[in-house]
């Protein structure tokens, strides 16, 4: 039986030492605030972004909640981008993707403030993350890298093999990887739709990073015994609930489980890490900008 690797939990953790920040920056009258920009009618996103509000308010970090119609205009969203980069009072952007198709996100990106991108997605950020000198680390592989830095998995020599390419998370989660730094310094490869013998590598893997968006993707006979599996996959498949869907990672854990050594959960795995750091960029950001150092998790 493999130990399960508690998101939930880490995630929680992490909150409360973000809260005592939180308090400091209070205490200096400064008062974090995220916004978050919505232009999708889709319910998973609407969904992410009401719970990424949520946490922020338990935390007492202030939000803004902005919704654009899907058929606006893209110079609207880039109105928006422009005032929130300009107001004082922000510390944080966050522009929920999917944009509609007329919008071209990579411009988004572009024009948030990168300090004030909390994503991580700016290609000043990325490129400071590709350099070793991270300013906002990208959340979900951030938060891998804590998860397994609380199960006291030690990624230094180990063999990490992440499956996608994504900008969001496999590449960064490479980065990280490679990193000399703490939650660093493994032997990293990484593996996508165009890999040959992808089970041959993903079985050699120490730490294996699923994280292909595709449903139950990962199953038994690609896992060796000894692994520690990462599933960042949250999809949503048919089912007969009364929501008329499940959320499946991107590991079939019935059959994985049972061979490996560790593996997250879905959900309550990787996804409660990804709204954590979230929060700790974002008082991160508060920190940086009002120049109150405070303590992070
Ligand atoms: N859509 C899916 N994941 C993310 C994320 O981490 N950030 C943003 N902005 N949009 C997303």
């Amino acid at each position: 039986m493999a130990d399960r690797i508690d998101g939930n939990e880490v995630a929680s953790e992490i909150r409360s030492a973000l809260a005592d920040s939180v308090e400091r920056l209070a205490d200096a009258d400064e008062r974090p605030t995220l916004a978050t920009v919505l232009m999708s009618p889709d319910p998973a996103s609407e969904t992410y972004v009401s719970m990424k509000q949520r946490d922020c308010e338990e935390l007492g970090i202030q939000t803004r909640d902005i919704e654009l119609e899907l058929d606006a205009p893209a110079s609207d969203l880039f109105d928006v981008i422009a005032e929130l980069n300009g107001d004082p009072d922000v510390n944080a952007i966050l522009v929920q993707s999917p944009v509609p198709d007329h919008v071209d996100y990579r411009e988004v990106i572009e024009r948030i403030d990168p300090e004030k991108d909390v994503d991580g997605f700016h290609p000043e950020n990325i490129g400071r993350l590709v350099a070793g000198y991270p300013r906002y680390k990208p959340c979900t592989p951030h938060g891998i890298q804590k998860l397994l830095e609380a199960e006291g998995v030690d990624t230094e020599g180990k063999d990490a093999v992440v499956v996608g390419r994504s900008r969001i998370v496999g590449k960064p989660m490479a980065n990280l990887f490679i990193q000399k730094a703490p939650g660093g310094n493994a032997t990293t490869t990484v593996c996508h739709s165009r890999t040959d013998n992808l089970a041959e590598k993903t079985r050699q893997a120490d730490i294996l990073v699923a994280a292909a968006g595709v449903p139950e993707f990962i199953d038994g006979s690609m896992v060796s015994e000894g692994t520690v599996v990462i599933d960042v996959g949250i999809n949503r498949v048919d089912a007969d609930t009364e929501k008329g869907y499940e959320l499946v990672g991107d590991v079939d854990f019935e059959s994985v489980e049972p061979q490996v050594d560790a593996i997250t959960p879905v959900p309550g795995g990787v996804g409660p890490m990804t709204r954590a750091m979230l929060l700790y960029n974002t008082v991160k950001a508060t920190s940086r900008q009002s120049g109150i150092d405070v303590e992070l998790p």
